[in-house]
C-alpha cells in the first residue's frame, strides 16, 4: 500500500505576484499539489498570519481574494487539492494555544525574522522589542498549528520558511516527548532554486525594487514592460551573449525547449536587435499567461464564486482537523 503522505504549504496574502513568484514559486507549487494524490494535499491562504502587520481588514480581505484567485486561475485544482482560508478553520486557534504550552520562549527568539526586527531595532538606537506584537514573536507557532494540525508530512516552502518549519518538527517533538507520539514530524522540501531572476534592471526582480513584471497586466502594458528591459547596447548584427540576458532567461520559462533553442541560435550568431527580441520574449509570456489571464478576471468578478470554493476547502479541512484536536485535548486535558 502507497503510504500515505500528506503535504500541505501556506501563502501569505499579498497583491499581485510578479513573473519571478510565479516561476520560483507559484507553478512549483501548484505542480506539486496537483501530482499528490487527491485529499491528500493542502494549500491556504494565512490571513491570520498577515495580522501581525496590517489592520486594515479591506485589504486583507482583498488579498485573499486575489491571491485565490491567481492560483485558481493558474490551474490549482481545488476539488483536488484543499484549498481554503486560514481563518475558515478555528481548529487552528485551539491547536495554537494547546502548543503555546510546550514552545519554550527561547525557540522564538531564535526565529529569523524576530532577530531581523531585534537587529533593525538596535541600529536605531530603539528598544528591542519596538514595534513587535506577540503575533510577530509567536509567528512560528501559529505556523506550527497550520501544518501539525492536519499530520503533514512534507511543506514545500521557499528557503526563508526553512527555519519555521524546523521549529514546528520542534515543537510537535517537544509536545510528544510529553504527551504520547500524537504529531507526525514535518518536514521540510525546499524549492529548487530557480536561479535569480532578473527584472526590468537586471537586479533580482522584486517589489521592493520596483522592476517587477505583474503576472496578469494586459498585453499592452505588459508588451510595454518588456519593452522596458535593460540590456547591454550591442548592435542587431553583432552577436550576443543569451547567458547573460534577461530576456533570454525569461524566455525559458514561457516556451518550448526547441523554441528556447532557436532564440539561443540567433542570440549567438548576432543579426537580431534584442527589440526583436523583446517582441519574441512578449509573445511567448502572452500566449502563456493569456488563458490564465481571463479566468483571473472572471474569477475576481464573481468573489461569490471564490467564497464558496474556499467554504468548500474550509469544510474539508475541519473535518481533517477535528480528530487531530480531539487528540490534542484528551491527552492535555482529559
Ligand atoms: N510563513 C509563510 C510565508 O511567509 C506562510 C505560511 C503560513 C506557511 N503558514 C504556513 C507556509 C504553513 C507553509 C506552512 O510564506
Amino acid at each position: 500500500m502507497q503510504k500515505k503522505e500528506i503535504i500541505l504549504t501556506g501563502i501569505k496574502p499579498t497583491g499581485m505576484p510578479h513573473l519571478g513568484n510565479l516561476i520560483g514559486a507559484i507553478m512549483p507549487m501548484i505542480k506539486l499539489a496537483n501530482a499528490a494524490p487527491a485529499g491528500q494535499s493542502f494549500a491556504f491562504i494565512a490571513d491570520l498570519h498577515a495580522l501581525n502587520a496590517v489592520t486594515d481588514r479591506h485589504e486583507i480581505a482583498t488579498h485573499v481574494r486575489e491571491i485565490a484567485a491567481v492560483y485558481l486561475a493558474l490551474g490549482l485544482d481545488a476539488e483536488h487539492t484543499i484549498f481554503f482560508r486560514q481563518s475558515d478553520v478555528p481548529e487552528v486557534y485551539a491547536l495554537n494555544t494547546f502548543l503555546m504550552n510546550v514552545t519554550p520562549k527561547g525557540l522564538m527568539n531564535r526565529a529569523h525574522s524576530y532577530k531581523a526586527a531585534v537587529d533593525r531595532n538596535t541600529a536605531a538606537g530603539a528598544d528591542t522589542d519596538a514595534g513587535v506584537n506577540m503575533g510577530l514573536y509567536t509567528y512560528p507557532v501559529l505556523m506550527a498549528a497550520d501544518i501539525l494540525l492536519y499530520g503533514t508530512d512534507i511543506v514545500p516552502v521557499g528557503s526563508d520558511q526553512k527555519q519555521h518549519v524546523e521549529f514546528a518538527r520542534d515543537i510537535a517533538g517537544y509536545f510528544n516527548n510529553i504527551y504520547g507520539d500524537v504529531f507526525k514530524l514535518p518536514t521540510p522540501s525546499i524549492r529548487a532554486e530557480t536561479g535569480l531572476i532578473a527584472g526590468l534592471d537586471g537586479r533580482k526582480m522584486s517589489k521592493s525594487y520596483g522592476n517587477q513584471i505583474p503576472i496578469f497586466d494586459e498585453p499592452a502594458e505588459l508588451k510595454k514592460k518588456i519593452m522596458r528591459i535593460i540590456t547591454d547596447s550591442k548592435l542587431p548584427e553583432e552577436p550576443k551573449n543569451p547567458d547573460v540576458s534577461t530576456i533570454f532567461q525569461l524566455y525559458t520559462h514561457f516556451a518550448d525547449a526547441a523554441a528556447v533553442k532557436d532564440l539561443r541560435a540567433r542570440f549567438e550568431s548576432g543579426g537580431m536587435g534584442y527589440g526583436d527580441a523583446k517582441k519574441i520574449l512578449f509573445e511567448a509570456v502572452n500566449d502563456y499567461l493569456s488563458a490564465p489571464r481571463e479566468r483571473y478576471k472572471e474569477l475576481l468578478s464573481a468573489p461569490d464564486k471564490i467564497d464558496a470554493i474556499l467554504a468548500h476547502g474550509a469544510e474539508r479541512a475541519r473535518a481533517a482537523a477535528a480528530p487531530i484536536l480531539d487528540k490534542v485535548k484528551k491527552v492535555m486535558l482529559g
